[in-house]
């Protein structure tokens, strides 16, 4: 089967590196992709936006399975643009979409289906968000509706910061998707990113990673797309994992089933584990970047029989298999992200890193001039790695790192921290 790969970031190198590896693959090609990716798919230039133009080159390459990386596409309907012209897409179509594109939404979706998530409140204006705010007092957590490039969360910790919030959403500070505003009590636990793979009908479990949102070492400084990953995450045991699947998926399909809108690909919950349990932060209907990363370099099953299963409605038996192993990446970010960065600095070394043992770099904003890298976006690369141990990941992801020769990119030193304390506790004897 030729598969077409939509996205250019480190998610969808991840992506291609898994899908190359599948026995039913003949070509795989990438749209627009990046330097990384050249290696083990072709790049095609194509606007994304224009559906018909997707289509278009899908049947002149006899396209059987189009792989949506980012959530924009799904939004705008792609899935049921190819769907309507024969062509499997895995992703939602722009119905499910709105389990990401639209909080509000997600928040009814949940109490209507008994789905366990923070309490809340919708808000379409400024005054009555304000009195909601001064009655519940902080933290509290003020959200845009819609799609914010995941700038559109406020976590305020005391109730000046809340109002803020709340007012400069109301004036427009995030664009139309501040026209709407969700608030909600704050959640205290434990975060971790969980992946459902799902036909519609059926969904199985597909791992688990912790991010690292903020910027700075020690979770300080702005929020981010994401600074580094590892997977799995320690707090998702068997039994954890099986009551996400219980108490928040299996309801969850079940429910956009019952609503008309069936929910056909990745179901990416970010979720809060606290002393009550798990609770659903929000749905993203995609990978995560960085989590794809760590998350496919552990994969062991057959990546393209699955999404294409899940496209069709007819999802594999069984239930995906990782590698036992850990998987970390730390991402290279050009100075100044997630504000505005310098583009155009020179990248050497990574033949280097990605020699070491257990390594792979995954390439995001980056581009080829010649021979020469440069840097041209905000997240660069992903330096991944595999280790016995999310400790020995780490220490191989940053050797991989420190063999990266590149004066304009920073990155955070600490990915992993909370696993790799948790490691050394279990292995202290005890007492
Ligand atoms: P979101 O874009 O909804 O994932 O929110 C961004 C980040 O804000 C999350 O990853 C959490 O760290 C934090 N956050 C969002 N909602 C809550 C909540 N109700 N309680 C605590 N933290 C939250
Ligand atoms: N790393 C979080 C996300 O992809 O939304």
């Amino acid at each position: 089967m030729n598969v077409l790969i939509i996205g250019s970031g480190g998610r969808e190198h991840a992506l291609a590196i898994a899908l190359a590896k599948s026995r039913s693959l003949t070509r795989l090609f990438i749209t627009p992709g990046n330097p990384g990716t050249a290696t083990v798919a072709e790049a095609i230039v194509l606007d994304v936006a224009d559906h018909s133009a997707v289509v278009s080159l899908c049947q002149l390459l006899s396209i059987g399975l189009v792989v949506v990386g980012p959530e924009a596409p799904l939004v705008a309907g792609i899935a049921d643009d190819l769907s309507a012209a024969g062509i499997a897409c895995f992703g939602p179509g722009r119905a499910a979409a709105q389990l990401e594109g639209s909080k509000g939404f997600t928040k009814d979706f949940c109490r209507d289906f008994g789905i366990p998530t923070a309490a809340y409140g919708r808000f379409d204006r400024m005054d009555a968000a304000l009195s909601f705010v001064r009655a519940k007092g902080a933290p509290i957590v003020v959200k845009a509706d819609g799609l914010a490039a995941g700038k559109g969360v406020v976590v305020a910790t005391t109730l000046a910061e809340a109002e803020a919030a709340v007012r400069s959403m109301f004036d427009g500070g995030f664009g139309a998707a501040g026209a709407e505003v969700v608030i909600e009590e704050f959640l205290e636990g434990e975060e971790v990113s969980f992946f459902a793979l799902s036909d519609g009908e059926r969904a199985v479990a597909f791992s688990s990673a912790q991010d690292h949102k903020r910027v700075g070492d020690g979770d300080t400084g702005p929020n981010t797309g994401g600074m580094g990953a590892y997977s799995p995450a320690a707090i998702m045991t068997q039994d954890m994992s099986a009551r996400v699947m219980r108490e928040i998926i299996a309801p969850t399909i079940a429910g956009m089933r019952k609503r008309g809108m069936p929910f056909r690909g990745v179901l990416f919950a970010g979720l809060m584990i606290g002393a009550d349990g798990p609770k659903l932060i929000e749905y993203n209907v995609r990978f995560g970047d960085p989590e794809a990363e760590v998350v496919l370099t552990r994969l062991e099953s057959d990546l393209l029989d699955l999404l294409f299963g899940c496209a069709r409605g007819c999802l594999p038996e069984g239930t995906p298999q990782f590698s036992n192993e850990a998987a970390l990446t730390v991402v290279l970010a050009a100075r100044g992200y997630p504000g505005a960065v310098i583009k155009g600095s020179e990248i050497r070394g990574i033949e280097v890193a990605a020699r070491l043992p257990g390594v792979t770099v995954h390439y995001a904003g980056a581009r080829r001039d010649g021979v020469r890298l440069l840097a041209d976006g905000g997240r660069v690369l992903a330096v991944t790695a595999t280790g016995k141990s999310v400790a020995q990941a780490q220490s191989r992801a940053y050797a991989a790192v420190d063999a990266i020769d590149w004066p304009g990119g920073v990155c955070r030193r600490d990915i992993g921290w909370r696993a790799v304390a948790r490691e050394r506790a279990h292995s202290l004897p005890r007492v």
